[in-house]
């Protein structure tokens, strides 16, 4: 049997971000329970869970710096890719409800579909509510004035969604059979050319060799 033909899927900067991000947000979960929920205080020192959670905190803060000081141009270029909706990603919201009844086929797809982009954006957006918050937890132990009510609230409440997205996330690179042909482009960077043909058809499609098209 002759191997798959495969495409390159993610550069090297970009898998080092999200992994750095996979691995800082587990320890940043992981020790925020550890510090918050009654029930599993008891299991370690709260120092200790204070210093890995606000450690994760400048790692991903500055892994993510040297990334972009390092790959930044490349780093830009993909968030420009995701920063738009346009007319076919659109098609593809609309078409949600009926994809789930079963009807109708999804509209061929650039490197990132609309619900990628979207989780994307919105990963973002609560991971910079999570820092300004945390960063107002720890300038309010320090001094009172930075003290204001909710900011603890809306620190646990951000995480909680940030849970609930990276658990949807687990499921489609892990279980979902048809989308867990990604999970190789993001680990090794290059996923099957049939794989992305299905799934985006538009991406695949500009990265053929055209005299092959
Ligand atoms: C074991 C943990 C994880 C695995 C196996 C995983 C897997 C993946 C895969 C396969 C992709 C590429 C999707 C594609 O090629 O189309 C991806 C992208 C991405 N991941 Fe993860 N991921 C993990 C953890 C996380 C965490 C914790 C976050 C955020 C807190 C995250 C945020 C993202 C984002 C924003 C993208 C780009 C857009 C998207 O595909 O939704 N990932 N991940």
């Amino acid at each position: 049997m002759t191997a798959p033909e495969r495409i390159h899927r993610f550069t090297w900067g970009e898998r080092a971000l999200h992994w750095l991000l996979a691995g800082t947000f587990v320890v940043m979960l992981a020790t925020g329970l550890l510090l918050s929920v009654p029930a599993l205080t008891p299991l370690t020192s709260r120092p200790a869970a204070k210093a890995w959670h606000l450690g994760a905190a400048w790692v991903l803060a500055a892994g993510t710096l040297l990334l972009v000081l390092a790959h930044g141009r490349r780093l830009l270029a993909t968030l420009r890719e995701m920063e738009v909706l346009d007319r076919q990603d659109l098609r593809w919201l609309r078409g949600i409800p009926a994809r789930l009844r079963g009807l109708g086929a999804a509209p061929p797809q650039g490197r990132f579909n609309a619900g990628q982009k979207l989780n994307t954006a919105v990963t973002a957006g609560l991971m910079v509510v999570a820092y300004l918050t945390g960063i107002l937890m720890w300038l309010g132990e320090r001094d009172a004035g930075y003290r204001f009510p909710g900011t603890v609230l809306i620190h646990d409440w951000t995480m909680l969604a940030l849970v609930v997205l990276v658990a949807g996330h687990l499921y489609m690179a892990l279980v979902n059979p048809a989308t867990r042909p990604a999970l190789r482009g993001i680990v090794r960077g290059d996923v099957d050319r049939a794989w992305a043909r299905r799934h985006h058809a538009r991406w695949e499609e500009s990265e053929r060799d055209p005299f092959d098209r």
